[in-house]
């Protein structure tokens, strides 16, 4: 298919996955609105429809719950052919039914973006529109995803880092207690390949901390104090600092002052506190168990999310270019999800090796800004290969480049679209 062919697929995928302003994943597999995932599409979307871009990004913030919190899926209507649907979750924090925790927050950088590249003249104003939703929900992660201001932050369900089936959840999961469940029939493994999902076990433990969350009500402060899981995510809090970053441009733009200096803040306490995920013995920011105090030993993609945040020292970047160059030798395609040399890396099973295109954009955009332009080529040069040679798929072996998961998938499309595409290189990171 010619690149032109391939920017029109992309742009089908985002037209038929569209439900009339939100947009879901896929079709079967994810049939609603996915936090993050919606955001990266908003960005496909400004490529071809700015107001359709701030659409997506306006009806994720109808979900917004009163105490800030931005759900992970809404559930606008029921789809019984998704499991855990609302029933399960058992939440009642906001206007529309949801599940009961967050999603990686890209939302105000590709806000940020929105309003950088305006063709519509409205972008100000619908960013001041956005902007204190913004702001309750970044003062909702760092109090209660950060409650002991660590300047880390934590995740409370495998699902909320977005990247849900990574090793390093391996043993914080295992220390689960399976409890409080009813037999439930899952969805997923009847849409793709048992092989490329989570196993049973840990299945009965992602149900095991909805009950037990669902058990304090959602109350997030007893969710910080009681969860049985509580674990330190470099990506989220990468992305999260690199959001605050953005958004305090934002608040400048704005004229927010008072809003600004509370960013700057949250910004500090985050610079100093990404230090806790930095584990010496493999030169890398790794998870950190906040309820053992335990470092996960595996370098994943959100290790190379540093930069994205703004942390660029010396010793850092380094660490960096050396991981990124010794992983480059074991696989054709960057960016695995996992380290290939390490005992839990496996290429199809999902975020235990494959890429993702939507991790790929970020990295390079980290190392494009950080004046190493020639890795973040390569992260675009495999990324357009990789849809290329199979299509729109929800995520890429590293090794084959075999697409696998879901088919025709919203960000993959918006990622080629805004990022990936030789006809768009002129957004480029
Ligand atoms: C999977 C991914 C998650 C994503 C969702 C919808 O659960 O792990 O990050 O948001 O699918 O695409």
């Amino acid at each position: 298919m010619s690149h032109a062919d391939l920017d029109q697929t992309a742009k089908s995928i985002l037209t038929d996955n569209d439900q009339g302003g939100y947009t879901i994943p896929t079709k079967g597999l994810y049939p609603y609105q996915w936090n993050w995932d919606s955001v990266f599409v908003a960005l496909g979307f400004a490529t071809f429809d700015q107001d359709r871009a701030w659409r997506e990004i306006e009806m994720l913030f109808e979900g917004q719950w009163r105490d800030g919190m931005v759900p992970h899926i809404l559930f606008r209507k029921d789809d019984p052919s998704y499991f855990p649907g609302p029933s399960v979750w058992g939440t009642n924090g906001g206007p529309i039914p949801s599940s009961g925790h967050s999603q990686p927050p890209v939302a105000a950088s590709v806000v940020l973006d929105l309003v950088r590249g305006d063709r519509t003249g409205q972008a100000l104003e619908r960013a001041a529109a956005l902007f204190p939703k913004l702001m309750a929900w970044h003062r909702w992660y760092m109090t209660y995803r950060d409650p002991d201001g660590l300047g880390v932050i934590a995740v409370i369900h495998p699902w909320e880092s977005g990247r849900d089936n990574l090793p390093d959840w391996d043993d914080a999961l295992r220390a689960v207690e399976v409890r409080d469940i009813e037999p439930y029939e899952r969805k997923d493994t009847s849409h793709v390949d048992p092989a490329m999902r989570p196993h049973k076990e840990d299945y009965d433990r992602y149900l095991s901390i909805v009950a037990a969350c669902r058990k304090v009500g959602w109350d997030p402060a007893k969710v910080a104090e009681t969860c049985p899981f509580f674990v330190a995510d470099p990506g989220v809090t990468f992305i999260f600092l690199r959001a605050n970053r953005d958004l305090l441009v934002l608040a400048q733009q704005l004229g927010m002052g008072k809003e600004a200096d509370e960013i700057r803040g949250w910004i500090a306490r985050m610079e100093s506190g990404a230090k806790a995920l930095w584990n010496p013995d493999i030169q890398a920011h790794v998870a950190l168990d906040l309820r053992t105090g335990k470092q996960t030993d595996g370098i994943s993609c959100a290790s190379f999310l540093a930069p994205y945040a703004g942390l660029t020292d010396t010793a850092t970047m380094a660490a960096q270019r050396a991981h990124f160059d010794r992983m480059a030798s074991k696989v054709r395609y960057m960016m695995p999800s996992y380290d290939p040399e390490h005992g839990c890396y496996e290429a199809l099973r999902y975020w235990r090796g494959p890429v993702w295109a939507m991790i790929n954009y970020m990295i390079a955009r980290g190392f494009a800004e950080a004046g190493d332009p020639a890795r973040a080529e390569r992260l675009r040069n495999d990324t357009a290969a990789l849809i290329e040679t199979s299509g729109f798929a929800e995520y890429f072996s590293p090794e084959s480049g075999a697409g696998a998961g879901g088919g025709t998938f919203s960000w993959t499309a918006a990622i080629w679209l805004t990022w990936a595409s030789p006809s768009h290189v002129e957004q480029a990171a």
